[in-house]
């Protein structure tokens, strides 16, 4: 009864069975600055660094701020509503990756880093514990375990894939000492996706955990924890809402309550207590125990907006929109000539990779090619290393000897020489035509076609034409 009041006043209203056509998001099609005074539309391929907000995010959101309040601690009509509204969040989160509702938690947290973050340090781990990570992972799912156990790498293949042999072989070893394994659901890099739930059975079956990094993985395909009786559940998933089309500064750790019933919450203050006296403190319960301070309750109403979106278009149907683009942009990539596919080019399946592609054009650098599709083209991509430094260095097959020379001559401040790749990443709303420009383009470079006119910046590595004046950005958005 008291629910649907407050329900009466914020209801989530989409039409039903939306379809991938009518999704916008903010800023489609903005008209940029491009070389020598010209505009084009904004191309955004780089879904997988962060995603811009759905329109239907933003609505929600503006609506919500007239019914704002603290959130756990008023009395008032807003405080009330604004915590229902966070709490049923929680269990809208739930229910899209599938979880186990008797025995895990939702815990907001910013990004997926602070939700591995939160893990490696409630996981109560010591120096003989072995956590088992891979090469594959992206930073936050590799150093956050480093200082807090023995941390190991699985390897990967020639061709980017995990090394299930590698694996398999080190799971049987450490079993006993291995308390976790970490695994990326999908590369921010190549988009390849480990058979997840085959390692969980893996895990499980060695006495220990799993946790998958969602961040990539949640917006593009279903994810389902399971039942914590199943073996092939998984125990603990991190995802972030700004790869999610929700960047409001909200992300969560989804895992089990006992974990986080134990010990002392790694942050501590406000929201994280039953009692406090001069000299004694009474932790509340998860997730409320690990969710210090005021929560961003606008962060989990666009979160939920966006879950709201992606269900009702049905992850399947994400999935074969995203999958058709892939393919259409693995064909056009493999017909040009120079260019390099890094990880797998085999035929696209739903299984096996996200629409996120690294590649290398012969003979120009990477923050070169990255600056003239955005100058001449502009098409958003991202280069370099991708917070990925021990995967990408693998997929190029650098030395160990040439790594020291790289990191010398970045220690000494010039990054002008760095390995590294180009990566589109492919969104629910982008279109073969997206594909089509930036293939084009592509073509464009290839053949020199392109104003050589770029200075490397050897503090930053980056290229930008010689006459591009920062005070340029300022003419389009300030504070
Ligand atoms: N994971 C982020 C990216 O790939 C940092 O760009």
């Amino acid at each position: 009864m008291v629910d649907h009041l407050y329900d009466r006043y914020l209801t989530m209203q989409t039409t039903e069975n939306t379809v991938i056509s009518d999704i916008k998001v903010c800023g489609q099609g903005t008209l940029i600055p491009i070389f020598n005074g010209k505009h084009a539309r904004y191309i955004n391929l780089d879904n997988a660094a962060s995603t811009p907000a759905l329109i239907y995010v933003q609505e929600k959101v503006n609506e919500f701020l007239s019914w704002y309040s603290s959130v756990h601690r008023g009395a008032g009509f807003k405080s009330l509503l604004s915590t229902h509204t966070m709490e049923a969040g929680r269990n809208q989160l739930m229910e899209f990756v599938g979880a186990d509702s008797e025995e895990d938690c939702v815990i907001f947290v910013k990004n997926t880093t602070e939700a591995i973050n939160k893990l490696a340090n409630r996981l109560e781990l010591t120096k003989d514990d072995v956590v088992l990570t891979t090469l594959m992972e992206h930073h936050s799912n590799d150093l956050p375990w480093r200082s807090k156990a023995r941390t190991l790498h699985v390897e990967t293949l020639e061709d980017g894939t995990l090394d299930l042999f590698d694996l398999e072989q080190k799971i049987d070893r450490h079993k006993g000492r291995l308390r976790l394994v970490t695994v990326t659901g999908a590369s921010n890099v190549t988009g390849i996706m480990p058979p997840i739930y085959d390692i969980a059975e893996l895990a499980h079956a060695a006495g220990a955990q799993i946790l998958v990094d969602c961040a990539q993985l949640a917006p593009h395909r279903k994810i389902v924890m399971g039942p914590t009786t199943s073996p092939r559940h998984l125990d603990f998933i991190a995802l972030s809402g700004h790869k999610m089309y929700a960047p409001f500064g909200t992300g969560a750790l989804i895992g089990s309550k006992r974990i986080f019933s134990k010990g002392v919450p790694d942050y501590t203050g406000g929201g994280t207590i039953e009692v406090v006296t001069r000299d004694k403190v009474y932790w509340t319960s998860p997730p409320h125990s690990d969710e210090a301070g005021s929560p961003n309750v606008v962060g989990v109403i666009a979160l939920n907006a966006s879950l709201y979106v992606l269900s009702s278009i049905g992850m399947e149907a994400v999935a074969r929109h995203e999958s058709e683009l892939t393919a259409y942009a693995l064909e056009k990539l493999n017909q040009l000539k120079g260019i390099q596919i890094f990880g797998s080019t085999k035929e696209v399946s739903l299984n096996d990779r996200l629409g996120v592609i690294a590649f290398s054009v012969a003979g120009v650098p990477h923050a070169k090619v990255a600056s003239i599709l955005s100058f001449e083209g502009g098409i958003g991509v991202r280069n370099g290393c991708f917070c990925a430094h021990p995967y990408v260095l693998r997929l190029l097959g650098i030395s160990p000897e040439d790594v020291e020379i790289h990191i010398s001559y970045v220690l000494n401040g010039d990054r002008s020489q760095l390995p590294g790749l180009v990566r589109v990443s492919i969104g629910i709303y982008n279109t073969l035509a997206d594909i089509d420009v930036f293939t084009a383009m592509l073509e464009k470079i290839i053949s020199g076609d392109y104003q050589d006119d770029y200075v490397v910046n050897p503090t930053t590595g980056e290229y930008m034409p010689s006459n591009f004046d920062t005070r340029l950005l300022e003419q389009y958005f300030h504070s």
